[in-house]
């Protein structure tokens, strides 16, 4: 069951006037992505192929995933009436692949994976959390609290998988760690740079990741307040089992707040956006 169906949510209170362009073209990337969660399930069931309890969770979480794709496209097709969301996400698939036919994790164990789902979802529930306080149209303020429950909920999914797998593969804190800054520094790989590509820029111009990238994360960090960035702090914490609130937690997040503020102008100004 779908904790919420697209129709239900408020788009009569669209409101065109409130839309910032630039978000638009952060929400265009973003809803492919999304739906392109249907691959990782598949990637999923592969890795945990004797785990029917994972893969039935694993499907599920896919399904919530695409209607966040589809949602994001519906609206940003209101936003922009010539923008076909469907083309576009047919144009990434064409684009980008991950491999899916694997028998173990990318990140070379059960748990190594839960950490960078993990991860990612701390990404993600943070990203449509600014992006729900940053916009003033009603229709995606709506929407992107309705996503960032859920993404919130995806983390406690992975995680409490994750410690189920840590008690029999005793990863430590450290090594832990380092696979959850590894996905996060991921980010600026080629999945959210192509996205970027095949949903804002036109097919003749020719792919440039550099480019895509700074494009890309200029908008998606363009959102974000500090308090946003605390929270993320408090779920690597978690994620990694190092002592939450704690003088160490203080003293990593005045170092990401600087890094991600400083990294946030230096893309907006590559771009050429405030
Ligand atoms: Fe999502
Ligand atoms: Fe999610």
């Amino acid at each position: 069951m779908k904790h919420w169906q697209i129709d239900q949510l408020p788009w009569d209170s669209f409101d065109p006037s409130k839309v910032d362009p630039e978000l638009l073209k952060a929400v265009k990337a973003a809803s492919v992505v999304e739906r392109n969660s249907v691959d990782y399930a598949i990637y999923l069931n592969n890795v945990f192929k004797d785990d029917p309890d994972f893969q039935q969770a694993a499907d599920h979480w896919a399904i919530e995933e695409i209607q966040h794709g589809d949602a994001l496209g519906r609206w940003a097709m209101l936003a922009d009436p010539g923008w076909d969301y469907e083309a576009a996400f047919q144009r990434y698939r064409d684009f980008y692949h991950i491999k899916l036919d694997v028998d173990q994790s990318v990140r070379g164990s059960r748990t190594g994976e839960l950490i960078a789902r993990c991860m990612v979802e701390t990404g993600t529930s943070s990203f449509y959390t600014a992006l729900a306080d940053a916009t003033e149209e009603p229709a995606l303020k709506a929407l992107c609290k309705q996503i960032a429950a859920d993404e919130f909920r995806h983390f406690k999914l992975f995680y409490d998988h994750m410690q189920r797998y840590l008690k029999r593969e005793k990863i430590g804190t450290l090594q832990r760690l380092r696979i959850a800054l590894g996905r996060v520094t991921e980010s600026e790989d080629d999945e959210l740079a192509s996205a970027y590509y095949t949903t804002n820029e036109p097919s003749s111009k020719p792919y440039d990741h550099n480019d895509c990238i700074a494009n890309y994360m200029a908008r998606a960090m363009r959102s974000y307040q500090p308090k946003h960035l605390r929270r993320v702090i408090g779920m690597v914490f978690k994620t990694t089992g190092l002592t939450p609130h704690s003088k160490l937690q203080d003293a990593a997040f005045w170092v990401a707040e600087k890094l991600f503020f400083k990294r946030q102008r230096k893309f907006a100004k590559l771009v050429g956006i405030n």
